[in-house]
C-alpha cells in the first residue's frame, strides 16, 4: 500500500551508467540528463568536488591533488563510493522539481552482460544508498534492443552489437532472453588510445585524450572514405618539448585504428559462428543492429557487413538506445519483467 502511494509521488527513473556517458530517463518525461561519467575528487580529503559536465571541464585545469576519475571501468563499478555519489547526484537532479518531497524512486539500471553477483550487488547497493526504493537491472544489449524497438519477446533472433566507450557487447536475443553474449574490452576509448599511441610512435608527438577523440570523430574510419580527409593534430613534440602541429589523413588514422577495429569484427564473427543455425537464419534476414557511440565510427557498419555478409545498420539515435529501452521496461514492467536480471533486490524490503 505504502509502495503504491510512493510510486505516485516519486517518478521512476532509468539510468544508463556508461563508462563514457551517463543518461537518465524519467518515466513520463523522457531523457532529462546526459552527462559524462566523470567525477572530480580532492585526493587529499576524498571529497567529491564536481560531477558530470562540471567535472569534465576541470580535467587538466586543476592542481595535481584534484583528480578526475571515472567511477566505472568497462561499465562495471570500480569505485563504489564515487559511483554512489554520482547516482545520488543523478537521482536528485532528475527530481529537482519536487523539492518539497523526499522521493525514493524505483530505479532501473543498465549493466553489461554477464556481470558477476558481486558486481550486481555493488550497483544495487550504490543505487539503494543513493536513494532508490527498488532497484531493477537490465542487460545493456537487451535495453538497447528494446530501445531500438526490436521484437525481443518473439522467437526470431535479434543480433545486437553495442559499442560503447569501454566495452563492445555482442548479444543474440530471442524470446525475451539473451541466448548468447560476448563482451570485449575494446571500444571507443581504446580507439582514442590507439590514436595517442600512433602520434607518439609516428611523430614523437604527445597529444591529449580530447584531441585524440576529436580526430577520431572528425576523420576516423574503419573503411576507406569516399573523399580524402585531413585534420591538424596538435600536441607537444617529445624531443624538442615544443608545441607542434601535424597534418594527419583519414588513411593514417584508419591504420592506427585497424588492429582494434579488427578485434571488434572478430568478436562479432565468433558470435555468429556460435549462433544456433535456426537463429542465424533469422539474423540473416533481420540483420545486425549496431548501438552505442562507438558504432558511429565512419564505415564501421560497412566493414562489418562486408566481413560477415549480413546486412548491418546503426539503429536510430544509437547513444540513447540503452536508456530509452530501460525506460520502456519501466513503463511496461508487467509485460517486460522477464527481461530483468535476477537480483535479490526485486522487492522492496519489508
Ligand atoms: N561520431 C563518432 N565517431 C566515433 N566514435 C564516437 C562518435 N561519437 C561518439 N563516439 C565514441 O563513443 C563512445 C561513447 O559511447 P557511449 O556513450 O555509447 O559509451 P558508454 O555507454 O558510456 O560506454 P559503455 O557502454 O562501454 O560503458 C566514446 O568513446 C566516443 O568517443
Ligand atoms: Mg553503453
Amino acid at each position: 500500500m505504502l509502495n503504491k502511494l510512493l510510486s505516485y509521488i516519486s517518478e521512476d527513473i532509468a539510468i544508463d551508467l556508461g563508462t563514457a556517458n551517463s543518461l537518465v530517463y524519467v518515466r513520463g518525461r523522457g531523457i532529462v540528463i546526459t552527462e559524462p561519467s566523470v567525477v572530480a575528487v580532492n585526493k587529499k580529503t576524498g571529497q567529491v568536488l564536481a560531477i558530470g559536465q562540471e567535472a569534465k571541464k576541470m580535467v587538466g585545469r586543476t592542481p595535481a591533488y584534484i583528480v578526475a576519475t571515472r567511477p566505472l571501468v568497462s561499465g562495471v563499478v570500480s569505485d563504489f563510493e564515487v559511483t554512489e555519489q554520482m547516482l545520488r547526484y543523478f537521482i536528485e537532479k532528475a527530481h529537482k522539481r519536487k523539492f518539497f518531497l523526499n522521493p525514493r524512486p524505483r530505479v532501473i539500471i543498465g549493466v553489461p552482460c554477464g556481470v558477476t553477483e558481486v558486481e550486481k550487488k555493488a550497483v544495487c547497493d550504490a543505487a539503494r544508498n543513493a536513494g532508490a526504493r527498488v532497484v531493477f537491472l537490465v542487460e545493456e544489449p537487451m535495453a538497447a534492443a528494446i530501445g531500438a524497438r526490436l521484437a525481443v519477446q518473439e522467437a526470431g533472433g535479434n543480433f545486437i552489437v553495442d559499442i560503447g566507450g569501454g566495452t563492445t557487447e555482442v548479444a543474440i536475443i530471442s524470446l525475451g532472453g539473451i541466448v548468447l553474449s560476448k563482451s570485449l574490452k575494446v571500444a571507443g576509448d581504446k580507439l582514442n588510445e590507439d590514436i595517442i599511441q600512433f602520434a607518439q610512435d609516428e611523430y614523437r608527438l604527445l597529444i591529449g585524450e580530447r584531441t585524440a577523440e576529436a580526430i577520431k570523430i572528425g576523420i576516423g574510419s574503419a573503411y576507406p572514405l569516399k573523399e580524402k580527409r585531413q585534420l591538424p593534430m596538435r600536441g607537444r613534440n617529445l624531443v624538442t618539448g615544443l608545441p607542434e602541429e601535424i597534418l594527419v589523413s583519414d588513411e593514417d588514422i584508419r591504420r592506427a585504428l585497424e588492429k582494434s577495429v579488427k578485434q571488434i569484427v572478430t568478436e562479432i564473427k565468433t558470435a555468429i559462428e556460435e549462433t544456433p543455425p535456426e537463429l542465424l537464419a533469422d539474423v540473416m534476414a533481420s540483420g545486425i543492429q549496431l548501438s552505442g557511440g562507438g558504432s558511429l565510427l565512419k564505415g564501421l557498419d560497412t566493414l562489418i557487413q562486408k566481413e560477415t555478409k549480413i546486412p548491418t545498420k546503426i539503429i536510430e539515435d544509437p547513444m540513447t538506445a540503452v536508456v530509452r529501452g530501460a525506460g520502456m521496461v519501466l513503463e511496461n514492467l508487467d509485460e517486460l519483467n522477464e527481461v530483468l536480471v535476477e537480483t535479490e533486490y526485486l522487492e522492496p524490503p519489508k
